[in-house]
């Protein structure tokens, strides 16, 4: 369902950088599943978690356990590998989410090569579809990358926003309302060929307005940021703040 303008403003928490707290020590604190749980507790709409290759921060019993913990949606988020596909379609969650992985990256650099790996990728993501997966595909604001991905049958893109937050937080303004105008043009478009719209990474309390504010876009996905103000302030705050910036943007 795309709710388009009318829905409210979803907020997809990403507790990835609660399992990379935890892995640096090793053990089992803090828990990233204690943390979904809190998020969902604390009003958010889903829960993200990547499962990477390297397994550096969420690990396999980590998505485990969340399938069982959680009664909001997980959004699985993954590379298109064998072994990624074989996990989805044994816990079948609610949204997989398509993304580029290289294992040098810190995160997530850039969005996924759609155009180029057209016929790949359709055969990737039909399975996952088969089995009730939302396919989710996190691409740049390229109009040749979201075209290819409609073509393929991904229900949802999420647009990558980080060449945006990383131009505002560096203070390159003109770069940042360039970029800002490329996300807000390609909401429309993107929108316009039925595809439900989804934006994240590298979003702030600085950042997150103008984006929460493009009509198309239904789905908001926020870790890092948020995990970091968690600890000064506790995530149910953390977030409860994001929330009514959203809102606020909204109205
Ligand atoms: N959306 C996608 C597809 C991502 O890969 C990430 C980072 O894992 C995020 C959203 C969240 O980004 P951040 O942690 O910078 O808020």
């Amino acid at each position: 369902m795309n709710l388009g303008s009318t829905g409210k403003l979803r907020l997809g928490m990403n507790i990835d950088h609660v399992a990379t707290l935890r892995n640096a020590r090793g053990g089992a604190y803090p828990d990233p599943i204690r943390a979904g749980v809190l998020a969902q507790e604390a009003g958010a709409d889903g829960i993200t978690a990547h499962l990477r290759e390297d397994r550096r921060h969420i690990m396999d019993s980590d998505i485990d356990g969340l399938m069982e913990a959680l009664t909001v949606p997980l959004n699985f988020e993954m590379a298109a590998t064998d072994e990624m596909q074989a996990i989805a379609l044994r816990h079948k969650p609610h949204a997989v989410c398509i993304v580029p992985e290289k294992r040098e990256e810190k995160t997530t650099e850039g969005g996924l090569e759609v155009a180029r790996e057209e016929n790949k990728l359709a055969h990737f993501i039909a399975p996952l579809r088969d089995v009730g997966c939302r396919v989710s595909i996190f691409i740049a604001a390229d109009q040749r990358q979201i075209e290819a991905a409609h073509r393929i049958g991904a229900e949802v893109v999420e647009l990558h926003t980080g060449a945006y937050c990383d131009a505002h937080s560096e203070g390159r303004f003109d770069e940042r309302d360039a970029e800002l105008a490329k996300l807000t043009e390609m909401a429309t478009f993107a929108h316009s060929l039925g595809l439900e719209v989804h934006a994240g990474h590298g979003l702030t309390y600085d950042t997150v307005q103008p984006i929460a504010a493009l009509p198309e876009v239904i789905e908001l996905n926020i870790g890092h940021f948020l995990i970091g103000e968690a600890v000064f302030r506790g995530l149910g705050p953390a977030m409860a703040e994001m929330r009514r910036l959203m809102d606020e943007a909204r109205t």
